[in-house]
């Protein structure tokens, strides 16, 4: 039995019962195994401590209110992670082992998805590094796939409450050719220090710029960003940015409520002009912002203490889908059986 306090789960690391664990060797991967041990024995010389051969991806299950457990969209992750390995000389992992191991994970720590509108869930972490010995700059030759779950709570400690952002000019996360587009951990490590210096500084995150002229919003720390106005849908298009499973999703339920998107370069100017402003993603799901601050030059944008309607509807709608309220029209979940 559980002695889980859901309404309080920070999104953390939580130790569950099972995590998976497939190795690329001699050419092939071998069998899907699944074990209790949270650690990892590898080789000093492995790539993905030396040259940054790692790759993630999240994604969340949920318990509906029938009681069916649902993934989030898994076929999307798994084609991303793909998409990943690619760009940086990784053995890319097939869509049918991605999603066999995130259903045996699921399935294998039940006791730890959250009840229905619980506000938690249970978020999914795969990993792909090159566990292959190198010294030379080159990709390894064997590769491990690891799919690890715990239940978490909101990724912001505000929840579905507005947050303020800080605009950096003096960090980039990921250069305009570089490997922003990539779910590898290097953008994270390049987005540390500014992150924590805006915690510091009394914001959730920051806000970075497009590395050439720093004049268009990129990314809000690890999420996408969006902004509403005119019954329109805006945000930004980049070649550094992560491109999102829940922004994807968000712009489709705009289209669906008869909204318009666009997705198109938005500088720092345009942000006066919107009406509401949200941070997205799997762990922030849509995270509305009240207020950016430019750390340059001080100048403050301002969006209102509470989330806005839109933002609201938008919000009420993902959640309804993922928790089995609403018709999941699009097919979205993958139910686990
Ligand atoms: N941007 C970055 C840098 C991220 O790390 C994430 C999280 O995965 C996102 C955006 C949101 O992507 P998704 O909605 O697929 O979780
Ligand atoms: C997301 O899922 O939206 C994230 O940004 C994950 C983060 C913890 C890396």
């Amino acid at each position: 039995m559980n002695d889980i306090n859901w309404s309080s789960l920070p999104f953390g690391y939580y130790k569950t019962d099972w995590n998976a664990r497939c190795y690329f060797k001699n050419g092939k991967w071998g069998e899907l195994t699944f074990t209790q041990s949270e650690e990892i024995t590898m080789h000093m010389a492995a790539t993905c401590l030396h040259y940054g051969q790692e790759a993630f991806e999240g994604l969340k299950a949920f318990r509906g209110v029938d009681g069916k457990i649902r993934l989030f969209r898994p076929d999307e992750n798994a084609k991303r992670l793909y998409r990943t390995a690619k760009g940086i000389m990784m053995q890319p992992v097939e869509e049918d082992l991605f999603i066999k191991a995130c259903v045996e994970v699921v399935k294998r720590n039940e006791r730890f998805v959250p009840p229905a509108s619980s506000g938690a869930s249970l978020y999914l972490r795969p990993l792909l590094i090159g566990t292959g010995a190198e010294v030379g700059v080159k990709p390894a030759d064997e590769y491990l796939f690891v799919v690890f779950a715990g239940p978490v709570g909101p990724y912001f400690k505000e929840g579905f409450r507005p947050v303020k952002f800080q605009i950096v000019k003096d960090f980039d996360r990921a250069a305009p050719l570089g490997t922003g587009t990539f779910k590898v951990g290097g953008n994270y490590a390049a987005s540390l220090y500014s992150g924590q210096r805006a915690h510091d500084e009394g914001y959730s995150n920051c806000i970075y710029l497009d590395a050439i002229e720093k004049k268009y919003i990129d990314e809000a720390g690890a999420a996408n960003f969006f902004g509403i106005k005119n019954n329109t849908y805006c945000t930004p298009k980049s070649t550094s940015i992560l491109p999102s499973i829940t922004n994807m999703s968000l712009r489709q339920l705009a289209l669906d409520l008869g909204m318009k998107v666009e997705e198109r370069h938005i500088s720092v100017e345009e942000l006066s002009s919107f009406e509401e402003v949200a941070a997205c993603g799997t762990a922030a799901v849509i995270s509305p912002i009240s207020q950016i601050e430019d750390r340059e030059t001080k100048k403050i944008y301002s969006f209102g203490q509470e989330a806005g309607p839109i933002c609201t509807k938008l919000y009420e709608t993902l959640k309804g889908i993922q928790e089995g309220r609403i018709e999941d029209k699009h097919s979205w979940n993958l139910i686990v059986e």
